[in-house]
This record gives C-alpha cells, sequence and structure tokens, in this order.
C-alpha cells in the first residue's frame, strides 16, 4: 500500500517550488548588487525554475497519482447552479473513470454486435429504446475513462463462451476505433492520464466472469494480451474454482466450492503476475475474503455498493470493506436501484442521494481512498431518478459537494483512487517478473462438466 505516494510527491514539489523561489530573491539580491553579471545568474535562475516545473508535470504523471491541472474549483460566480458548475469543473480536472458499463451488450441484444449499423453521436434513446450510453450525453457526464464490460452469460459457460467473449472484446474494439476522436484504446494507468489530457475517454476492458476464460491458465493470458485489464472473478454463477454470490443467499441450493479451490488460487497469483486487476464483483463473500488473503495486489469492486445501507449480496459487507481498505483496493459504487434501495424505503422511488449514501457510508467508515464510481450504465433495466443515463454523473458530484466533499475528495472518488490501485497493479506485475507463467491445468475433479470437450 502506497497511500500517501501523491502526498510526497506534493511535498516535494512544494520544496522544488521553495528553492525555486530563493533562487529567484538570491538572484533578485544580486542583480541589485552585481548589476550585469546578476542579469546573468537570474536568466538561467528562470531557466532552472522553468525546468522544474515541467519535470515536476511528468514526475507527477509517472507516479500517476497526482492531479493533472488543479483549478480552484469552489470559487463561486453567482451562478444559480453553484455546486453543479464546481462538479464539472472538478471533472475537468481530473479523469472521471467508471467501472463498468454495458455498452458492449447492448449492440449484441440490439444490434448483432453490427457496430457500423448505429451511429454512436446520435441520440440512442431514440434509436434503441433502452440505452444509458451515447457520445453527446457521455460528454455531457464528463466521463473521463471507461473499463467497458465484455460479458457473457453463463449459459455459455462449457460452451461457447471464449467465442462469445471474443465477440464482446471485438465490439468494444469496433466502437472504440469507430470515434478516434472521442476515445482511445488504453491499457494501463498513465494511459488514462494521457487519454484525459488528449481529450478523449480513455477504453479500457473488463472480463466480465471468470466463465469467460472456460478455466484455462492460457486463455487468461490471451485475454490479457489482447487488452483485457480486469477480470470479474465470477459472475452470477460458480466456475469451477470460485463462488458466486448466489451461494451467500440463506435458501441457495446449488453446489457450494467454499470459495476458491487450488486451481482458483492459481488464477488469482497469475492475474497478480500480469498486471490484471482483480474484481471482486458478482464473488461469494468467502470468495472475496480467500482473495483478499492472497492476493499481493489492490483488488477492485467494478460495480458493486455497500451491504450496510442496502443488504444484497452482490454489495459488501463491512468486515469485507475492512479488510479491503487493509488491502488498498476500490469499491467502486453501482447505481443499479435494487442494489441501491433495498430497505425500509423499498415502497419509494430510489434516488441519486440514495446513492450518495452508499459513497458516504464507505467513506466513512473506511475513507475516502477506497470509493469510486462503477454505476453500471447499459447493464441494468432500472435506475435511481436523477442518474438515469451517463449524462449524470455531475449531478451526483454536486449532491456530494452539498455534503461537503472537496474538491481533493471528489477527484479521488472520480479516479485518483482507481489509478493508485491500478499503478500498485502494475507494479507488483513488475515486481513479479523473474516469476514462470503458471502452467497448471484444472484438476478433472474440479471440471465436472466436460461435455463440450474433446479429450
Ligand atoms: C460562471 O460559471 C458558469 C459555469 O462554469 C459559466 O458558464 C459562466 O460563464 C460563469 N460566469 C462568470 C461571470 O464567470
Ligand atoms: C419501445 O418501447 C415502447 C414502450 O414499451 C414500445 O411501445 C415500442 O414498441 C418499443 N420500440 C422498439 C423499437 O422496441
Ligand atoms: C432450488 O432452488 C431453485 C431456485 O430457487 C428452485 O427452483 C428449486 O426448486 C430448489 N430445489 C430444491 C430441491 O429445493
Ligand atoms: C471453508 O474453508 C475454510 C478455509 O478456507 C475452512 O476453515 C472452513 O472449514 C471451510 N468451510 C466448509 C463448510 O468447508
Ligand atoms: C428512508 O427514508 C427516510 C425518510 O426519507 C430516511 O430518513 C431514511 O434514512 C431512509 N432509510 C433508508 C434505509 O434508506
Ligand atoms: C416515501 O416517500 C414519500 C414521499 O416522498 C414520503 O412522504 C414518505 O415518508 C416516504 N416513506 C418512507 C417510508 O420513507
Amino acid at each position: 500500500m502506497e497511500l500517501d505516494s501523491g502526498k510526497s510527491t506534493e511535498n516535494l514539489f512544494t520544496d522544488h517550488k521553495t528553492q525555486s523561489t530563493r533562487r529567484i530573491l538570491y538572484g533578485i539580491l544580486i542583480i541589485l548588487s552585481l548589476g550585469v553579471i546578476a542579469l546573468a545568474i537570474g536568466l538561467a535562475v528562470v531557466v532552472q525554475s522553468k525546468n522544474s516545473e515541467t519535470s515536476h508535470v511528468s514526475s507527477d504523471a509517472n507516479q500517476a497519482g497526482g492531479a493533472i491541472s488543479i483549478p480552484d474549483c469552489i470559487k463561486h460566480n453567482g451562478s444559480k447552479t453553484p455546486e453543479l458548475d464546481r462538479a464539472n469543473c472538478v471533472l475537468q480536472s481530473y479523469p472521471l473513470i467508471d467501472g463498468h458499463n454495458d455498452l458492449s451488450w447492448q449492440y449484441k441484444d440490439a444490434a448483432d454486435n453490427k457496430v457500423y449499423s448505429i451511429d454512436l453521436n446520435s441520440d440512442l434513446t431514440k434509436v434503441w429504446n433502452v440505452t444509458h450510453t451515447d457520445i453527446p450525453r457521455l460528454r455531457k457526464g464528463k466521463l473521463g475513462a471507461q473499463f467497458w464490460a465484455c460479458y457473457v452469460d453463463c449459459t455459455s459457460q462449457y460452451k461457447d463462451a471464449v467465442r462469445k467473449s471474443l465477440n464482446q472484446l471485438d465490439t468494444i474494439k469496433k466502437f472504440v476505433h469507430r470515434y478516434p476522436d472521442v476515445f482511445q484504446f488504453v491499457t494501463t494507468a498513465q494511459g488514462i492520464l494521457d487519454a484525459f489530457k488528449a481529450g478523449k475517454i480513455g477504453s479500457l476492458v473488463g472480463l466480465e466472469g471468470g466463465h469467460s476464460i472456460d478455466s484455462s491458465l492460457a486463455n487468461l493470458r490471451m485475454f490479457y494480451d489482447l487488452g483485457v485489464r480486469y477480470m470479474t472473478v465470477t459472475h452470477s454463477c460458480n466456475t469451477p474454482w470460485a463462488d458466486n454470490w448466489l451461494v451467500d443467499a440463506p435458501d441457495y441450493n446449488g453446489t457450494v466450492l467454499n470459495g476458491t479451490t487450488d486451481f482458483g488460487k492459481k488464477i488469482i497469483l497469475e492475474m497478480n503476475r500480469l498486471g490484471m486487476l482483480l474484481d471482486l464483483s458478482h464473488v461469494a463473500k468467502k470468495t472475496m475474503i480467500d482473495i483478499l488473503s492472497i492476493t499481493k495486489a489492490p483488488v477492485i469492486y467494478s460495480h458493486s455498493s455497500a451491504f450496510k445501507i442496502c443488504p444484497h449480496f452482490r454489495n459488501v459487507q463491512d468486515d469485507v470493506l475492512q479488510m479491503t481498505k487493509e488491502n488498498g483496493g476500490v469499491v467502486m459504487v453501482n447505481f443499479y436501484d435494487k442494489y441501491v434501495n433495498c430497505g425500509n424505503n423499498k415502497t419509494n422511488i430510489t434516488t441519486l442521494s440514495q446513492v450518495a449514501d452508499h459513497i458516504d457510508y464507505i467513506k466513512t467508515l473506511i475513507g475516502v481512498e477506497y470509493v469510486g464510481i462503477g454505476a453500471d450504465y447499459d447493464g441494468v433495466p432500472t435506475l435511481p431518478v436523477g442518474l438515469e443515463d451517463v449524462s449524470k454523473y455531475p449531478d451526483l458530484f454536486a449532491e456530494l459537494i452539498k455534503r461537503g466533499w472537496t474538491d481533493e475528495e471528489l477527484r479521488m472518488l472520480a479516479g485518483k483512487n482507481l489509478i493508485r490501485v491500478f499503478t500498485k497493479a502494475e507494479q507488483v506485475r513488475d515486481s513479479l517478473r523473474y516469476m514462470a507463467p503458471f502452467e497448471d491445468l484444472i484438476s478433472t475433479k474440479e471440471e465436472l462438466n466436460k461435455q463440450c470437450r474433446t479429450e
């Protein structure tokens, strides 16, 4: 965990600045006393202080933790919507990185993955019946980067899951490449920041469900090579090596593995070795605990909220939140109304304010360093009032401003926390470079369902 790496960079910068200021002051003194010689020294100092500013920007970017530019977003100007103005200002200063969007599935569902049959620049609510995402609304929502979900449903497990997953990955790459002025395919923490600086939405891929690799470490590696940067360890079905959240329900009557198997643990370690983020949304509580106990890198929950606020097993329970803090991971809060509002106010309409409650709860319980956004747009049928589509992120940030959040806290929620986790996972990958790939095969005992195998 290097939670204070951003801070120490700031201190370094302060030292740089103090030094530069001193140098300039000396320069002025010398100018006063020594005339012509001093002029030359003064010039040298100016050049030097310019250089140190430039090197701050790039070293900050290398750290991948620092803000890109930090305007004072707090200043109001008499506008009727000061919180929204400030939210928009904050989201212009640091990328909002959403952990989960299922646009790729919409392309499959509504258009057989024919990306060139639908213009994302048009208002898709008028083209497709249920859609939360298109380019005009993405721009209005100030989205900085997106993990696009590469999802295939659980019925394809043991059958054509790999083929279908490749189709969805192809769909993501097609729409990213179709709009090069809007999207930029990226695979690193630095890539997200670079795309943002270029005014593009950094586009990453998350593989939503361990069934997509068909119990093969080789497939896992090939998905990494194709650009996949997180894998959700399960979707809503067990794999032969990990339990999903459904096993947590008291009336669950299917098979239970009790977390992850030995082969599952090899998959976790191989993901650490590759630098692929572990996504614990959708997994069983015991799977979360198993993984948090063995992973060498921080984890993410790409789209999960707080169980204490809404006791749904897709959400994260308090003791696991505490483990996640220890691990240095990030919980990216889901907007799905069923995961946001399942308490006493069930009859009431779910609202944006209740999503803010989840975010506030995690911040209060474990700290602002461990919370992010994973809206699940286009992956859910219904959403809270006020967060209907991707244009609404600034409204959520405006609500948090009303609740007293600082600009820096908002930037952490938006993207700094995810960048920290991703950077750390890359460092873990680098530190494991000496290791050979895992070549374990799943045992016949673990893999009972073999009807689609030729050997
Ligand atoms: C106040 O802020 C709004 C939103 O950023 C901007 O559109 C407007 O031009 C600003 N007005 C002044 C006087 O700066
Ligand atoms: C969209 O939904 C409306 C209302 O449910 C329905 O009447 C209409 O036929 C749907 N259109 C398409 C293209 O599916
Ligand atoms: C197991 O659960 C499923 C789904 O809830 C249900 O349809 C089925 O009847 C249950 N089976 C038994 C034996 O209880
Ligand atoms: C589940 O696994 C843990 C060890 O990870 C073990 O202590 C526990 O007894 C197991 N529970 C069951 C029901 O097998
Ligand atoms: C239910 O609504 C009331 C009144 O709006 C609010 O005070 C309370 O916190 C809500 N409870 C939950 C669990 O959302
Ligand atoms: C549900 O919402 C209505 C209208 O906003 C409010 O009057 C009522 O108190 C709410 N019910 C609960 C249980 O919070």
